[in-house]
């Protein structure tokens, strides 16, 4: 289960200046999102802001953006990056604080898969969804989890000792709990929401070093990568990953590969 009480001012920092590759993956979902002067967007996930700053100046003049995160330390860094946008403490699975029919377009931007309780998610994204706006989505399809860079270079890690013995692949967190593009589908569909587009892209991520790959497992984590590993092996797992992913560098960087499923859905 995914913890909000990991992270720290110094992760979120982190997070925010790690976070290009998110960013540009959020701007091309936003762009799905037919948005228009005047729109107002609820971004649910918004962590520290970056795509919530760009979706504001989309919808000027007269639109607004509301950005909601569980993590108080993301939302402390989103409040001192921007004015004229709402950053407040909260959940996908909880819009309470939010009236039915009162956004043109909900964005959720790497969020989905860290989100406990989907299917309530959906049902309250609907809900204060106007009748023909957007949500738009990006997140990890679990069928292609094993093929990421990740999962290819903690594997073997995890395969030798001491790690072989105590640790396995599933407690190394880069999601709560991953679906299948099929039970993507049929949560989507039936949350009643109408399922406009949705595919799966592969996609490059580079960092300058080992050390910089494990900051961002951990940054875009919050604290729960190596959450689960037994403590007395925490530092020298990390040290041991960071080696391996160090050894995969090339001139341009270490190529981090993995697949993300787009999708756009809309309140019919
Ligand atoms: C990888 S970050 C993505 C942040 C931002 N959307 C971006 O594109 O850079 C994942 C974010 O999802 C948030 N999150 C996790 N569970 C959530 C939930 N149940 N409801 C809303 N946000 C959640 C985390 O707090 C974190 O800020």
């Amino acid at each position: 289960m995914t913890s909000f009480s990991h992270d720290s001012a110094r992760l979120a920092e982190t997070y925010d200046r790690l976070s290009d590759s998110q960013f540009e993956g959020g701007k091309r979902l936003v762009e799905r999102l037919e948005l228009k002067a005047g729109h107002r967007v609820l971004d649910v996930g918004c962590g520290t802001g970056r795509l919530a700053r760009w979706i504001a100046e989309r919808v000027a003049p007269g639109g607004s953006v509301v950005g909601i995160d569980p993590l108080v330390e993301r939302i402390a860094v989103a409040r001192a990056g921007a004015a004229g946008i709402s950053f407040e403490v909260g959940q996908a699975e909880d819009l309470a604080a939010f009236a039915s029919d009162s956004f043109d377009a909900v964005c959720m931007s790497a969020v989905f898969h860290w989100v406990a309780d989907k299917p309530r998610a959906l049902v309250e994204v609907r809900r204060v969804l106007r009748p023909g706006g957007r949500l738009g989505v990006t997140t990890l399809p679990r069928e292609t989890l094993g093929a990421s860079t990740v999962t290819t270079v903690c594997g073997p890690v995890l395969g030798q000792s001491p790690y072989a013995e105590r640790v396995d692949l599933s407690a190394l967190a880069v999601a709560s709990r991953g679906h299948t593009t099929t039970e993507l589908i049929a949560m989507v569909l039936e949350s009643r929401l109408e399922l406009l587009d949705l595919h799966v892209t592969q996609r490059t991520r580079v960092h300058r070093s080992g050390e910089e790959v494990i900051d961002f497992l951990e940054s875009s984590s919050f604290g729960n990568f190596l959450r689960l590993v037994p403590e007395d092996l925490r530092r020298s797992l990390r040290a041991d990953l960071a080696r391996a992913f160090e050894a995969r560098r090339r001139p341009e960087g270490i190529a981090m590969r993995d697949y993300a499923t787009l999708f756009v859905a809309t309140k019919g």
